[in-house]
């Protein structure tokens, strides 16, 4: 057995809920249960900790969740744990429980706030990267990514049929924030005519080219992805340029918006979720803290929390071109 120097884990999800996050809940409550820690549930991310809004967690109070999108916990943008204030009383509530270690699924901002109150208070904190961004350094895909991608694919794929069947021209917004993974593979896999993410410097002129190209070789329909983080413009403003400079064009927008977060997760989420839940106990118990678990090559790796915030996946250049050519 790993020699164990925590006895009482906090678990909580923050920031934006994604599909897996209760496959994680599970994984983290199963194996601190399995190794003879005490675990308990924190409702609402950071505010639970302010609130002191803990409750114990033992096997059967994860049953019938790993197929469940959203959270348990609940989540939030904790604005109170911003403050140094907040963050007294949140560990003044550990330290009440008993509770050594936190396990804090989310995005960058969940590891920011994880970060700051274990340099303040001496909390051991581990990372588990839930975000259907896909955006965070350290491992090869976050919690909820896949489920999101297949959720746009499905959706782009139902809006083909009406830009088909009425020879339209769709631009179709997806999530991701900052980060254009959900655009660049949901545009791949749906025969996108162009894809716009924040990551490639984009041109209305280039835009206007690949529609033209695309004319000439006879399509008279066009799916445009475009990133929400898109920094050519707003899909309006996009759309209604594009328009000017193709009156002729039937042009709608799609805004694909908060499906892309619901949802049972898929196959792949609720194993990367089961992995890095465990991986999170894991490596609270051989004394790590201040990381975040993570997915690299099929292998559990630990990364130190700030270079998991600061630091950024590069998007696959390949893609970008493969995306180009196949759209012919
Ligand atoms: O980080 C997940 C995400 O869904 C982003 O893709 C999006 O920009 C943001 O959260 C939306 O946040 P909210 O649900 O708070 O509006």
């Amino acid at each position: 057995m790993v020699n164990s120097r925590v006895k009482k884990i906090g678990v909580l999800t923050s920031g934006g809920d994604a599909p897996g996050m209760n496959a994680a809940i599970r994984a983290v409550v199963r194996t601190c249960i399995y190794h003879g820690l005490e675990v308990v549930g924190i409702r609402e991310g950071y505010n639970g900790l302010i609130e002191g809004h803990f409750t114990k967690m033992g096997p059967r109070s994860v049953s019938n969740i790993i197929n469940l999108g959203g959270t348990i916990l609940k989540s939030a943008r904790s604005e109170a744990f911003r403050t140094p204030e907040g963050r007294k009383k949140a560990f003044e509530n550990c330290q009440a429980q008993g509770v050594d270690a936190l396990v804090c699924i989310g995005g960058d901002g969940t590891f920011t706030g994880a970060q700051i109150f274990s340099e303040e208070h001496g909390v051991k904190v581990i990372g588990v990267p839930g975000t259907i961004d896909n955006d965070i350094f350290g491992t090869d895909f976050t919690i909820g990514y896949d489920t999101a991608l297949n959720t746009a694919m499905e959706a782009i794929d139902k809006i083909r049929d009406t830009a088909t069947s009425h020879s339209r021209v769709f631009f179709v917004e997806v999530m991701g924030r900052d980060a254009g993974f959900i655009a660049l593979n949901s545009g791949i896999a749906t025969g996108a005519v162009d894809i716009l993410i924040p990551e490639q410097h984009d041109s209305l002129e280039e835009m206007f080219d690949t529609f033209k190209k695309a004319q000439k070789r006879g399509k008279n329909s066009s799916i445009v992805v475009v990133a929400e983080g898109e920094k050519l413009g707003n899909i309006y403003d996009l759309a209604q340029s594009t328009k000017k400079e193709f009156p002729s064009y039937d042009i709608r927008i799609t805004v694909l918006g908060h499906i892309q977060r619901g949802g049972s997760p898929s196959c792949a989420d609720r194993v990367l979720a089961s992995r890095l839940g465990y991986g999170a106990v894991i490596g609270l118990m051989k004394g790590l803290t201040n990381v975040m678990a993570g997915i690299r090559s099929n292998q559990l790796v630990y990364t130190p929390i700030e270079d998991a915030i600061k630091k950024h996946n590069e998007i696959n250049q390949d893609l970008l071109q493969i995306s180009e050519i196949l759209a012919l």
